[in-house]
């Protein structure tokens, strides 16, 4: 089995980030999204990886992954000149693919859930077909329950656990089973992806494609994820996707805590990092060689590398590397990009100065 890794994409919805870089390379709890997706492949034994970029954010990806081998995977990397839907990126990767069986996942979703069950049953369902089982089994979905289901692209079950119909973001939607960006596909998506047309938005959908294989005869099967999942291509899910996975961390302070300061729960302290009068209260993790200077960084935070906090407090934010934060009284629920200084001043005359790319988003205190 092949694993194919959707890490292309315009990533509209987590702009000014995704101006400079890709979405992918966002950390949770220091981490990039995609490590999480690399890592989990190869505990379900899957190795012999494709990844999709896009022309954009294509050369930070493959800087940051390497050629895999310090994940144990070997990767492929297939580039997408323009971002032309789920099922497009399975049309492109027929080379890398073969006739092989294959994990598809999207770059930007977290599960809480590891994918060694969910690979292991559709091994298993398609070696011993399941009694009233109508076509051969040629896909299994990942689904799990949502409040707002017309916000998801949404799949009706039947009783026996076959999946009879894929809507995106129904009106009406005929089920509260959300699609999870996990597909597992045999060599039969390869003649669904060519047979279909773009959609209205203009994009190969990828639940056209499932679609296709089960108007055709084919049997699509399910699973429904357990644990927490989240696609992180927004600010808020993407906090509260930190949150979850610091919620895991252990302590472990590699870098040096001054006596004046204090570091309390499961803090993670990067080599080469240094904690000069302040207060980390856990669970928070502090990259390599940044600064906290008289400052206070509260739960759920995330800082990375090469940081500066000087004279500051912050909480449940996510900073991300070479970004110094100076002077500031309460910053909160925030995403800060690379490279962003944050300052305040006691200057006359008062005001605040700002200097904001494209898209950034600022929440002033009334
Ligand atoms: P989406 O989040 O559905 O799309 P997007 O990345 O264009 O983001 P936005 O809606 O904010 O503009 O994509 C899911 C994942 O699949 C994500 O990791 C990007 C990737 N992707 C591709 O690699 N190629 C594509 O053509 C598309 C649409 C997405």
């Amino acid at each position: 089995m092949k694993g194919l890794i959707l890490s292309g994409g315009a990533g509209t919805r987590l702009r000014p980030i995704t101006h400079t870089s890709a979405k992918q390379l966002v950390p949770i709890a220091n981490k990039p999204i995609l490590v999480y997706g690399i890592e989990a492949m190869v505990e379900a034994g899957i190795t012999n990886i494709g990844i999709i970029i896009s022309p954009e954010t294509g050369d930070d990806i493959r800087a940051a992954v390497g050629d895999g081998s310090v994940f144990g995977a070997a990767i492929t990397w297939i580039r997408q000149e323009e971002p032309l839907g789920l099922a497009h990126c399975v049309l492109i990767a027929r080379d890398f693919l073969g006739d092989d069986d294959f994990v598809m996942y999207l770059g930007d979703n977290m599960l809480e859930q590891n994918l060694v069950g969910f690979v292991s049953e559709f091994e298993s369902r398609r070696s011993a077909p399941e009694l009233g089982s109508t076509g051969a089994l040629v896909a299994q979905i990942l689904l799990t329950q949502v409040d707002d289901p017309s916000s998801f692209g949404v799949a009706e079950v039947d009783a026996a656990g076959a999946v009879v119909k894929l809507v995106e973001k129904p009106e009406n939607p005929p089920s509260d089973l959300a699609l999870v960006g996990v597909y597992l596909f045999d060599k039969t998506i390869h003649d669904a992806v060519a047979a279909i047309s773009p959609s209205a938005r203009g994009e190969l959908e990828i639940t056209d494609a499932i679609q296709w294989l089960i108007d055709e005869g084919y049997e699509v099967a399910h699973d429904v994820l357990e644990g927490w999942w989240l696609d992180t291509g927004k600010k808020d899910p993407l906090l509260e996707c930190n949150r979850l996975v610091l919620d895991t961390i252990e302590r472990q302070i590699d870098g040096e805590v001054d006596e004046a300061s204090v570091v309390e729960g499961r803090v993670r302290v990067g080599a080469g990092a240094r904690i000069v009068n302040s207060t980390v209260r856990g669970p928070a993790v502090i990259g390599e060689n940044t600064v906290i200077e008289n400052s206070h960084v509260g739960a759920y935070s995330s800082i990375s590398d090469d940081c500066v906090v000087s004279n500051s407090e912050l909480d449940h934010s996510v900073i991300l590397a070479n970004s110094t934060i100076s002077n500031v009284p309460r910053l909160v629920d925030s995403l800060i990009g690379s490279h962003v200084v944050v300052d305040s001043s006691s200057r006359v005359p008062a005001g605040i100065k700002l200097m904001l790319g494209d898209h950034s988003q600022i929440e002033l205190e009334g």
